[in-house]
């Protein structure tokens, strides 16, 4: 694996694997890597692309300035797991690389809707965030395909947008959700949780699969209702339990019975929030 600070030596070098025919593969993480992560460098290695990772914790989509300050650092181990996992580059850059005229005044991009709802209603700001990370990385690497995970479903739609925005022609690939042998989805959050709450931390899974069992055509208040109490008996405080429709993240209220819907939960343990999500038809 090859190590690159500096943006100007990453291009050069991907520029020569172009010339020689490769095709681009690149998979954007924060680090804190985990087996999800290492799930996405496999499906880009397995399709073919010279793999690119990038750890970069990225302070503009933090809308809580203490979630950066306790977002998990592991770099160590990270360059291990990917030196192990057969990645060919690991993009690690400094915050000057990535914002070089710093983080104000930085590009709003037209997100409509999907900003709006969700992660975009709870945590105001954190995908202009993701936006401006995105573009910058994605403007150094010009990946020919863009591998990200499932678990942050309407991140996937965001940065989907975010492509046509830019005008890449980027391939998308959302891969699937990897879980703890519980099916609590990895996430590198989940290193902030204490003993208690990794035990109740599962409770998010069970009850996306909850909903998945329960779901019937009509009214979904009710069943709605009963999956935030599971969370709350549990300890959490819940953001949000919503059910939408797959494709446009419109909430779902009276469930027609053949709609492509997904569930979507974010909650807080105490100090630590979590966010999964599970389609719900078969
Ligand atoms: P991060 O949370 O580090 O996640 C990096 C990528 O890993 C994202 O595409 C995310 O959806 C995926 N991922 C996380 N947990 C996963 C799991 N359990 N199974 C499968 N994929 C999983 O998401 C971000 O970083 C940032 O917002 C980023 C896109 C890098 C921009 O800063």
């Amino acid at each position: 694996m090859i190590l690159f600070k500096h943006v100007h030596e990453l291009k050069n070098y991907i520029a020569s694997e172009r010339l020689a025919g490769r095709k681009i593969g690149f998979v954007p993480t924060m680090g804190a890597l985990h087996q999800g992560h290492l799930a996405l460098i496999e499906t880009c290695r397995e399709n073919g692309n010279l793999s690119i990772c990038s750890i970069f914790v990225n302070p503009t989509q933090f809308n809580d300035p203490k979630d950066f300050q306790k977002y998990p650092v592991t770099i160590e181990k990270d360059i291990y797991l990917l030196e192990k996992k057969g990645t060919d580059i690991l993009f690690l850059p400094s915050k000057e690389e990535i914002y070089p005229g710093g983080t104000t005044g930085l590009r709003h991009y037209e997100l409509g809707f999907l900003e709006t709802i969700l992660e975009g209603k709870f945590r105001p700001g954190h995908f202009q965030g993701v936006c401006q990370v995105m573009d910058q990385l994605l403007r150094i690497v010009e990946p020919d395909h863009l591998y990200m995970g499932q678990k942050d479903y309407q991140q996937c739609m965001v940065v989907k947008k975010l492509l046509q925005i830019i005008g890449l022609k980027t391939v998308f690939h959302a891969c699937p959700t990897v879980r703890e042998s519980d099916g609590l989805a990895m996430s590198s959050r989940n290193t902030r949780l204490n003993e208690s709450e990794r035990i109740n931390a599962v409770t998010i899974f069970k009850t996306l699969s909850y909903l998945k069992k329960n779901i019937r055509q009509g009214d979904l208040s009710g069943l709605l209702n009963n999956a935030k109490n599971l969370l709350i008996e549990k300890d959490f405080k819940v953001d949000y339990v919503e059910i939408a429709d797959a494709e446009t993240l419109e909430t779902v209220n009276e469930w027609n019975g053949k709609q492509n819907v997904v569930a979507l939960i974010a909650a807080f343990l105490h100090e630590v929030r979590l966010i999964d999500n599970m389609l719900l038809h078969p």
